[in-house]
């Protein structure tokens, strides 16, 4: 529990944070962050780990609230946003918030409250903005309120303007972005700026803030995965920032993160790499006459695909594009299905590499 006059401090926090734990452990999270970024550049299109990982990552992601979406709900979902489900509905709100953070970032180079607000707003879909109002609480399983944050208006709106110098104001404290950015999450969690959504909106801010650092091309590293299976520890290390002001442990959390999914990801895409290759050398001797790189390309943007992408990435007409597809799946590389009158193409080897990755 924490006393009621606890007051949230600004940042940065005024004691030393670059401990020996600490700098050894950057050492090899930087590493490996940076070994993920060189990985990625080896898929053809970004399109395709962009489009796979953001919706794996928004399944995990969404796990956290213990919206449970199984994985077929999820691809289904991916392509047939008419089917929603109130559970997958939730993830796809995910997937498209934190493409559109993406897109921001790449395009402003920054990520300022404005910004959050909108992520927040496609998370939710609603217009509540920053809390106004006080009565928010954080509680535990039991439901004892184990923090309380800020609860008027102005304190989240300041608290929020010395957050957002802090993200993008490099003058403003020197320290390793990848330590700021355990910083930043410990502080956007208390300052829990949104009536809901604040673990979601923060999981976001992490990666787009590698991306914002130049620290990735594209945002793949994604650690809702490890706070899920560490989530007591996750619990735990920002409360003990609150009551004995034990940064150390959160940072060192948030840097194993790091380490532990860049590692991961690093397999999983030397996986849908070397998956992408078996497709390319099967498609190329077995059909010759429609390989080409863009065809093998479309099958792994998305975990299913349907005769309407071929049609306008490679400028075919629809039956051509279906002879194709059947001919893929002839030699065992899609299955076909039809949900509610329309063909998809699944790539089950990819959804494989996808669920156990
Ligand atoms: N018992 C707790 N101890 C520490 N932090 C907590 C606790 N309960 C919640 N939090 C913080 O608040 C966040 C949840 O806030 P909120 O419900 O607004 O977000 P959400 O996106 O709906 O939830 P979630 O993060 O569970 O998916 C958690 O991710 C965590 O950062
Ligand atoms: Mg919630």
């Amino acid at each position: 529990m924490i006393s009621e006059n606890f007051i949230l401090q600004t940042l940065p926090p005024s004691q030393e944070l670059e401990t020996i734990a600490i700098l050894k452990q950057l050492s090899q999270s930087n590493r490996y962050l940076a070994e993920l970024k060189g990985t990625a550049k080896t898929i053809p299109n970004e399109s395709i780990l962009i489009n796979t990982l953001t919706l794996q990552e928004a399944k995990d992601s969404s796990e956290i609230e213990n919206i449970i979406t199984t994985h077929d709900d999820l691809y289904k979902e991916n392509i047939l946003i008419d089917t929603k489900k109130p559970a997958s509905k939730e993830v796809y709100n995910y997937a498209q918030g934190l493409k559109l953070g993406f897109e921001i970032v790449r395009k402003e180079k920054l990520l300022l409250n404005k910004h959050i607000l909108i992520i927040q707003k496609t998370l939710l879909e609603n217009n509540a903005g920053f809390r106004t109002q006080a009565g928010t609480k954080l509680v535990n399983s039991l439901g004892q309120t184990v923090y309380t944050p800020p609860q008027s208006a102005t304190e989240v709106l300041d608290l929020m303007g010395n957050l957002e110098k802090f993200i993008n104001d490099t003058n403003f404290s020197n320290l390793d972005p990848l330590i700021k950015m355990a910083i930043m999450h410990y502080q956007f969690e208390s300052i829990h700026p949104f009536y809901d959504g604040n673990g979601r909106t923060g999981r976001i801010i992490n990666i787009l803030y590698l991306v914002l650092q130049d620290l990735l091309d594209i945002p793949i590293l994604y650690l809702s995965r490890f706070i899920t299976q560490n989530k007591a520890e996750y619990y735990q290390v920002l409360q003990d920032v609150r009551t004995k002001q034990d940064w150390e442990h959160l940072i060192l959390y948030f840097l194993k993160g790091i380490e532990v999914t860049a590692k991961q990801t690093i397999d999983l895409i030397i996986k849908i790499k070397n998956l992408m290759q078996d497709y390319k050398s099967k498609v190329k001797t077995e059909l010759p006459k429609i390989y080409s790189q863009d065809l093998i390309n479309i099958l792994f943007k998305n975990p299913y695909t349907k005769i309407e992408f071929l049609v306008n990435e490679l400028g075919i007409n629809r039956k051509t594009a279906l002879v194709y597809l059947d001919k893929i799946e002839s030699i065992g590389l899609l299955k076909k299905t039809k949900i509610k009158n329309t063909y998809f193409y699944l790539n089950e080897n990819l959804i494989e590499c996808l669920i156990n990755g």
